[in-house]
């Protein structure tokens, strides 16, 4: 309460996920609805905390990322995002979004999937609206389509769905993060924003690799195949299939018009190096999202063994030792800045 009057604040916490098959590709734009299901595994590393307090004083959305006034672009973004939600609580209100990302921000470590989740949650509690996850869920794609994966802890499938009002396509748990115990070792290399984000990438993609219609072709098998390794619990199958996967994912960007990628050299010397480890037969396996930063998945027995050798490469930074985390949770709304 503030003055007598219920204030309509909320704050929420969710984890970023990485993606063991990638959404990679939209058949709509507005409506965020992916041309194929993806997979991946949230984890307990990194997070975003957000609050989002709606306020009739206000004659715009203000944004602040990690204290400071976000730029124009994200404010934007933020500002196009909570128009939706408002027009679905029937309430024209602004607000005001303060949010922490513990995490690198548009750097391949899927800043949007925690940031839009966070918000997501956040920003339906204050206005009022008392959501299923499911629901939820749809609400975060809305904001960044990784972001409503975020939603659930452990592994989660984003089904595409294929109604054109988008209304079948969300995150559903496939095992909670206690039931198949993996390391993810975050190996940064880079932490300078990425020059093609997600969405633009994807776009190009999309309209001009002619390698998109083999992602197209062989990425629903892929993801059946990784539900089949969960289901068996067979780490290797899992390591190879996400490895495959992300391999295919970046080399559709080869082809586009104009062409990208997202490696830098020190993403390649990792590589090297899981693909050197698993030589000496330890299974380690790499994925990369839309950033030069990889991700090395292993066994939790092997983690100390792989991050020593993958910490001699003098172009890693940092080396991020995470597991499957929790999904999406509120926060008690501070009393001191109510
Ligand atoms: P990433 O690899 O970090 O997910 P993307 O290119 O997908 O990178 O998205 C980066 C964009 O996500 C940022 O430019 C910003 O607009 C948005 N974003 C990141 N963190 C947050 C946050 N905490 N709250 C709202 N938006 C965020
Ligand atoms: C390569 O969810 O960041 O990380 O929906 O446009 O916000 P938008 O894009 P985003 O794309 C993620 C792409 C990826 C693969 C993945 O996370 O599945
Ligand atoms: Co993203």
């Amino acid at each position: 309460m503030k003055n007598g009057v219920k204030t309509l604040k909320a704050t929420a916490k969710a984890h970023t996920n990485i993606a063991l098959i990638k959404y990679w590709g939209k058949r709509d734009e507005s409506l965020i609805l992916p041309m194929n299901s993806s997979l991946s595994v949230t984890l307990d590393t990194f997070y975003t905390v957000t609050t989002v307090e709606f306020d009739e004083k206000l004659t715009e959305d203000v944004f602040f990322l990690n204290g400071e006034k976000a730029d124009h672009t994200d404010t934007e973004r933020v500002s196009n995002y909570l128009r939706a939600i408002r027009k679905f609580a029937k309430k024209h209100l602004f607000a005001v979004v303060r949010s922490e990302n513990h995490v690198p921000t548009a750097a391949g470590f899927a800043s949007s999937a925690s940031g839009y989740a966070a918000l997501a949650a956040a920003a339906t509690k204050a206005i009022g609206l008392n959501l299923h996850p499911q629901e939820l869920s749809q609400f975060a794609r809305l904001g960044s389509g990784s972001a409503c994966r975020s939603i659930y802890g452990g592994f989660v499938e984003w089904q595409k769905g294929v109604k054109e009002d988008g209304s079948d396509s969300f995150a559903v748990p496939i095992l909670h993060e206690d039931d198949f115990p993996i390391a993810v070792l975050s190996v940064m290399v880079a932490t300078n924003r990425k020059k093609v984000l997600s969405r633009a990438g994807m776009k190009r993609t999309v309209e001009t690799s002619p390698f998109y219609q083999g992602w197209l072709d062989t990425v629903e098998h892929d993801l059946s195949e990784l539900k089949h390794a969960l289901e068996l619990r067979d780490f290797t199958l899992l390591g190879e299939i996400a490895e495959r996967n992300a391999l295919k994912m970046h080399a559709t960007t080869l082809g586009a018009n104009p062409p990208f990628y997202y490696w830098q050299s020190a993403t390649m010397e990792v590589m090297e190096a899981v693909q050197n480890i698993r030589s000496q037969g330890i299974e380690a396996y790499f994925t990369m999202d839309a950033g030069p930063n990889v991700k090395v998945l292993c066994l939790p027995e092997d983690e100390q063994k792989v991050y020593d050798q993958l910490k001699q490469i003098p172009s890693v930074k940092k080396i991020f030792t995470c597991h499957p985390g929790p999904g999406v949770t509120f926060l008690p709304t501070g009393e001191a800045d109510v």
